[in-house]
Formats: structure tokens, sequence, C-alpha cells
């Protein structure tokens, strides 16, 4: 039980359960400035029930908690104002940690359920752009989130990997394409021989329909067509592979668009026997009006599928083949209406599991305020602003600790955590600034300001052990100056949850800047070495922040170094 959970209990019993638990439980406040108290309680709600004034009730309420868990009750205005005893709440969570190691602050709300996410699903034959980066990274660290609150993620890579396109892609190959060209350079090769036929075909319309005519061989299973499109497929996501290395995401599925080609017979069907396909303009369409959306296009006049067929499609198979009880889609803004009609059409279909399915949409990536673009077949690219990134922390580290042992791994770590805070701190529906070197900034609210707060707390630890013994704290006039650094440690869990409810992991990352700024404050106070009665119980709250700095960072998706 948390502090707020027993403040609540507590109410319960005063209040003669008048009150749910649950319900006083969302109605205490943490205050904004620490001094006014650790917890809050407003007596308006209770004001209105029992027809007295907030106030008395305030004060009527003081006198009445005798809790040793809090050291003094005040009345201020409307509001008590609680404060906790500092040397048992602190010495609780040094224990608590000290026990759960890098289990503490975990959930259990989710219950097991299934929470699909669709995540970074880049297109084959097309670079892996900066918004495939950001879907990324958000999903990967939203995966690590709702499992740490009990939830069971599935990570799905949705590759865009069917379409008209891939058609257009074979002709053009057929014509101009070149096998060893293609597999030194897959992704650039590739997209040239597609700007290639669009160019081509300006002045030459009979390429389109041959691209059409490829397609329908695609679709129908031809071998030749297939074995074109496995090879392109196969060869992009070598490439898109080294990003996922260098970045350690893994996914659970790589199930793409292609996949659902057999699956969409079904949807078609379902949807005509509901009468809720309609003809218009030649094409099939599901008509959107009372939810006021543009129709859903689902078959084209050739017949043709659509990336909103395969979506229906997907959302059906992943209900029944995982029970979902969320389904997220990470994918930018800019597809915000394709999600809201592919919702509206499950909604309308009968489904209501669509009441569960969430698009976690996310802002753009600037460079000097512009949109950043990995066009030109450059994927390449962005592997190459993660290896510069690496380059820098490498000699950043050279700089600092030339002594260091595994200096390549360090500035793996620290490179690319570096862009991955970068981009996890803020809300994620704000545009960010692509800066490698406001990032790797080694102080300020970058990843690497975490992991060198982290190391240093490691590095004391070193210099202290023999001589740690990390159980049963009992030190008594402590936890005063230590106080900023364990209230903080007491706000992990509640940091977590907030990110997994409102699937945004800068919840997580602010709360890691805070506990380590609290922390490098305290270090530059308190000489924590130094011989002394209280040194025992003092290592034991540096050994807390290391276990709850590393934990945050690996909700993020970073790892934190011993030593750097
Ligand atoms: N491949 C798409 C793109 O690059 C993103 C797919 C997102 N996921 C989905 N289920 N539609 O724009």
């Amino acid at each position: 039980m948390n502090f707020k959970q027993e403040l609540a209990a507590i109410l319960h019993e005063l209040l003669d359960q008048e009150i749910s638990l649950t319900d006083l439980e969302l109605m205490i406040e943490k205050p904004k400035n620490q001094e006014l108290g650790d917890l809050a309680f407003p007596c308006f709600t209770l004001a209105k029930l029992k027809r007295k004034s907030p106030n008395l009730i305030a004060e009527e309420l003081s006198k009445k908690i005798h809790s040793p868990i809090f050291e003094k009750v005040e009345v201020v205005g409307a509001y008590l104002n609680l404060f906790l005893n500092k040397k048992m709440a602190s010495e609780k969570v040094v224990n608590d940690i000290i026990a759960q190691k890098g289990n503490y602050g975990a959930l259990t709300f989710g219950n097991g359920g299934a929470v699909t996410i669709d995540m970074s699903s880049p297109n084959i034959a097309k670079p892996f752009s900066m918004g495939h980066l950001r879907s990324t990274v958000i999903g990967n660290s939203l995966a690590l989130i709702v499992e740490k609150c009990g939830y069971k993620p599935i990570k799905i890579n949705h590759l865009g990997d069917w379409g008209t396109q891939f058609g257009k892609l074979i002709t053009a190959y057929q014509l101009w394409g070149n096998a060893e060209k293609v597999k030194q350079n897959p992704i650039k090769e590739l997209l040239t021989l597609y700007i290639k036929f669009h160019e081509e075909a300006e002045t030459n319309p009979s390429l389109e329909d041959q691209g059409r005519s490829w397609f329908k061989k695609l679709e129908d299973g031809d071998d030749q067509a297939l074995a074109l499109w496995k090879w392109f497929r196969d060869e992009s996501l070598k490439e898109f592979s080294r990003i996922y290395q260098l970045m350690n995401v893994e996914f659970d599925s790589y199930a793409g668009e292609a996949f659902y080609n057999d699956k969409m017979e079904r949807v078609v069907k379902l949807l005509e026997e509901q009468h809720l396909l309609v003809e218009s303009d030649q094409a099939q369409v599901v008509e959107l009006i009372e939810e006021q959306l543009p129709p859903c296009l689902i078959k084209k006049s050739d017949g043709a599928t659509l990336y909103a067929t395969r979506d229906l499609a997907a959302a059906l198979y992943r209900r029944e083949e995982y029970q979902f009880v969320q389904s997220l889609y990470v994918v930018g803004h800019e597809q915000s209406l394709h999600f809201k009609q592919l919702i509206a059409v499950l909604a309308k279909m009968g489904y209501d599991w669509s009441k569960q399915m969430h698009h976690i949409p996310f802002g753009m990536m600037l460079k000097d305020g512009k949109k950043m673009s990995t066009r030109k077949g450059k994927v390449v690219l962005l592997e190459e602003v993660l290896n510069e990134s690496i380059a820098m922390a490498r000699h950043s580290i050279e700089e600092k600790n030339p002594n260091l042992s595994n200096k390549d791994d360090v500035a793996k770590q620290v490179g690319v955590g570096a862009v991955i805070f970068h981009d996890l701190k803020n809300n994620r529906m704000n545009d960010i600034e692509f800066s490698l070197e406001e990032m790797l900034r080694f102080e300020g609210e970058t990843g690497p300001y975490v992991q060198y707060t982290y190391a240093r707390a490691c590095s004391i630890l070193r210099k202290a052990t023999g001589n740690i013994e990390l159980d049963a704290i009992t030190s008594n006039n402590l936890w005063e100056k230590e106080w900023k650094v364990t209230s903080l440690l007491m706000e992990f869990s509640p940091a977590i949850k907030r990110a997994c409810i409102n699937f945004d992991p800068s919840q997580v990352a602010k709360y890691i800047i805070d506990l380590a700024q609290a922390f490098n404050k305290y270090y530059a106070e308190v000489k924590i070495l130094e011989d002394n009665p209280e040194q025992q119980a003092r290592l034991a709250l540096v050994y807390s922040v290391t276990e709850v700095l590393k934990e945050g960072l690996r909700l993020l998706g970073l790892e934190a170094p011993a030593e750097m």
C-alpha cells in the first residue's frame, strides 16, 4: 500500500465509509510545493455532502488523524495538508526498492490483457522516414510501459509491402533494373526505379497499364511476380533490420499489408451482408455520414483493394488472434482521418471492441524548423544520423574517461540513447527539433545526463564495496536532506501509471530527469562516502536511486552503462 492509499483508508474510517476508497484516493492531491505538505485533501466535496463549511470539516478531520505515518497535519482553508513522517516513509521506500530491485514500481492493473502495438511499419522499397523512427521509439517504449503495468504487449510491424506500387516497381525493374545494383543498395536503387517509372509514364502512359497488370499478376499469385516482390521485401527488410538492431528493438510480428491479401474478401463480404457497402463513382465505399467523416474507400473501380481494406482485415485478425484488450496504432498525425474512418467502420459493423482501438499520433521531426525528410533513398540517412550520434558520444567519452574499457559499447548506448530520449522527453504531439549537439549534451534534460548520473551513482557504490549492507536500514536522525530524493522515489509508480493511461512516455522521461537532478543536488551537498553512522543508509539510498534510474531508462528503451 502506498501512502496515498493509506490516507484514503484512514479517511474512509473517519468518514464512516460514506465515500468509497477509490473516490477518496482520487480526491487526494499532491501539493505543487512540497513545503505545503506531501499530501493534501480538499474538503469541498464533503462540504456539499454534509452541508457544512469545508473549512470546518478540514478543522475537524485534522484533529482526528493520529496515524504515525504523518508527522504533522495542517489546515489551510478548506485543505487538509499532511506531512509524511520522513523517517518512516524513507525507510519504507528504500527497503522496498532493495527487496524488489528492477521490479520496483511495477503495477498489476493490466491483468495480463493483450495490447497490440502497431509500430514502425515502414514501406518496402522506400526510405525509413523520421516518422517511422518516431513510431519505433514511441511504440517500443509504450510496449515496455504497458508491460510494467501488467499487460502483455504484442509489437507488430505492419510493413507497407502491398499495393499497386509493387506492380509499377516490377515493371520498372523488368525494363531498367540491375540485380547487382539492387543487392548493393536495395532501397536507394528500388526508389530510383520507382521514380524513373513515374517520369517515363508521363510521356508513355502504357506503362501505367503494365504496372496494373503486374499488380494483378501479383495478386493472383503469379510465380515470377511473387518472386520479385519477395526479393524486394527481403532486401528492404535487411536494411531496416540494421536500424532495429542499432536501436535494440524487436517485433513479435512482421505481418504487413500483404499478409492480409487473402483476408480481405471476408471483410468485403461482411460489409455487403450488412448493406454497408455502396457504390460511388464505380468504387465501393462505406458512407460515414452520421460520423461526419468522408466515405471510407474499400474497393477501387478496378476491384483493387486499398490501405483501409487491409487495415480492416488486420483489425479483425488481431482481435481474433490476440483477443486484445487494447489495440494501439503508433502512426503520425497525418493519418488521423484514416484511423477515425477505420474505427468508425468497425463500430458500424457492430464490433464493440472498436472502442478499444486507439490511434496514438505524434508530431513531426524538424531540422532548422522545417520538416525533415529522408527521401532520395537515404534510409541510410537515418542510419548515418545514428552512427554520427554514436561517433559524437565516442568522442565525449574519450575526453571524459579515456581509460574506460568498453568505449564502443558505451558510445552506442549513449549515442543511440540520446536520440531516443530526445524524442521521448516531450509530449509526443509536439514537433521535435533534431539537433545532435542538443541531444548529446551531458547537462540539461538529455539521455546522456541521466545515464551519466546513473554511472556516477554506480561509481559511489563501487568505491564503497565491501562495506555496504543493503538490508534493514534503521538510522536515526536522517532523511531530512534526503527527503527530496526519497519522496521522488515514491513517485515512480504514479509516473508509470500516468504514462500508461495517457500513452505518454514523456511522463517517465520527465520523472527520471527530476530524480537525476535531485540526486545530483544531494550528491553535491552531502559527503556520502564520509565515515559516519549514517553511511549505510545513505549508500542504500544511492543504491535505490541507481535501481530506479536504470529501470526508468529501460522503460524508455535506453540502456544504462555502469561506467562512462
Ligand atoms: N506503412 C504506413 C506508412 O508508412 C504506416 C502503417 C501504419 N499502420 C497501419 N496499420 N496502417 O505510412
